[in-house]
């Protein structure tokens, strides 16, 4: 049995070429998606409005203090699964729908956000939306971010009718949310091994993301005997080898290259620059900031073995999370009659519900996913327990929007 609403977008954004569904800020998929989103919204009677970060509400009651906003993101990584982001973004208007539809009427003000380019696909930040309404990411420094065909944020807000001078920190929409709540699909093991179809959120591991670059010499790859080469995509290979024997020295910790770059990238040229992609995480944010600066001596090792050099650059950056316990007991309390003792649950994946925990009360639900597999096409998880998470935001939206 499929999930519904979500069957409803499967076709926006789907990836022929990698598998599974590619959709980045403003590019056609996440165009066609926040379109949808905009009429799914409207015909449930919310009043739909897009900030200048790109971030879109959808409001029940006018928007004021002391709001409950529920939501999440609708862009994905590159070939990804169905789930991370929309999951919580259809869900929520479920929830929506399904207190319309009984006639419940709320004591505070309500929104469904879609937050903007969670996944940082474009342009290399994660949850660019939250960081730039919190103002976590100055503007200047978001605008000037290039995507991979050179386009920079700037004229990427510009294109979409979106004023990149209003672009950055929200005061006003950030003091209308009261609370804030993420129902996620869960991207590892946890709910799996703790056989439960939903979960409250405990702490987010810290992690960031930072770009290895190792400068060689450009040159012929006929002409160029091998011992008079400078070439940096070996001491890039050789780096990437060992980085998984630095990570598991410290237990926990996670460190991932997923994304190279040569350039200029030609089957015969030995290449003049390599950028390496690094992404690491862990529980304490000491140890993240060892592990990288490990890494960064290995990477020194390697370009200067290949007559090279290497610099490190850090592109993004988000401490350890810990999700405000009260905060926690509250849904946890709005859950407790239709699903008992809800397990709570730490996690490895970045989230908006983790930048703006620094700024205003928020929680987050995860939905089980027994596939154990995130940011790929194998990502799932049951109608059943889509449902489930529907029935547990419906719970949790029932009790905050109650009560003032
Ligand atoms: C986003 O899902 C991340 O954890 O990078
Ligand atoms: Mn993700
Ligand atoms: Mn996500």
């Amino acid at each position: 049995m499929t999930f519904q609403p979500l069957a409803e977008i499967a076709d926006i954004g789907r990836d022929r070429e990698l598998g599974g569904w590619s959709r980045h800020l403003l590019d056609p998929a996440d165009r066609a998606l926040r379109e949808w989103f905009v009429g799914r919204a409207q015909e449930l009677g919310l009043q739909t409005e897009v900030d200048a970060n790109a971030n879109i509400w959808a409001w029940w009651g006018e928007p004021g203090p002391d709001s409950v906003v529920t939501g999440s993101h609708l862009d994905s990584v590159p070939g990804g699964g169905a789930f991370d982001g929309p999951l919580g973004v259809v869900s929520a208007l479920e929830a929506v729908g399904r207190l319309r539809s009984t006639g419940f009427v709320p004591r505070r003000p309500l929104a469904v956000v879609a937050m903007a380019e969670e996944e940082g696909s474009r342009f290399s930040v994660a949850c660019l939306g939250s960081k730039l309404l919190s103002g976590a990411l100055p503007a200047e420094r978001a605008l000037g971010l290039r995507d991979r065909d050179g386009f920079s944020l700037a004229e990427t807000l510009d294109r979409a009718g979106l004023a990149p001078e209003r672009a950055g920190r929200d005061p006003g929409a950030l003091s209308r949310i009261g609370l804030f709540v993420e129902l996620h699909v869960e991207q590892g093991r946890g709910l799996i091994e703790l056989d439960s179809p939903v979960g409250l959120a405990s702490n987010i591991l810290g992690h960031g993301r930072w770009r290895l670059v190792f400068d060689g010499e450009g040159n012929h790859a006929g002409a160029t005997r091998m011992q008079d080469r400078r070439d940096p995509m070996v001491a890039a290979a050789a780096t990437v080898a060992a980085i998984p024997a630095v990570a598991m020295a410290h237990p926990g910790s996670r460190a991932t290259v997923g994304r190279v770059r040569a350039v200029p990238g030609g089957t015969n040229v030995i290449a003049s620059r390599v950028e390496v992609f690094l992404d690491a995480r862990a529980e304490d944010d000491l140890l993240t900031r060892r592990l990288v600066h490990e890494i960064t001596e290995l990477a020194a090792a390697r370009a200067a073995e290949n007559g090279c050099s290497s610099r490190l650059v850090e592109d993004s950056w988000l401490p350890t999370v810990h999700f405000d316990p009260a905060v926690r007991e509250g849904l946890a309390d709005a859950l407790a009659p239709g699903f008992g003792t809800v397990p709570v649950l730490p996690t490895g994946a970045g989230h908006d519900a983790g930048v703006l925990s620094e700024y205003v009360p928020t929680a987050m639900i995860f939905v089980r996913n027994p596939s154990g597999v995130s940011h790929a096409p194998a990502e799932w998880a049951s109608a059943e327990d889509c449902w489930a998470g529907v029935d547990a935001l419906t719970a949790v939206l029932t009790a905050h929007l109650a009560a003032r």
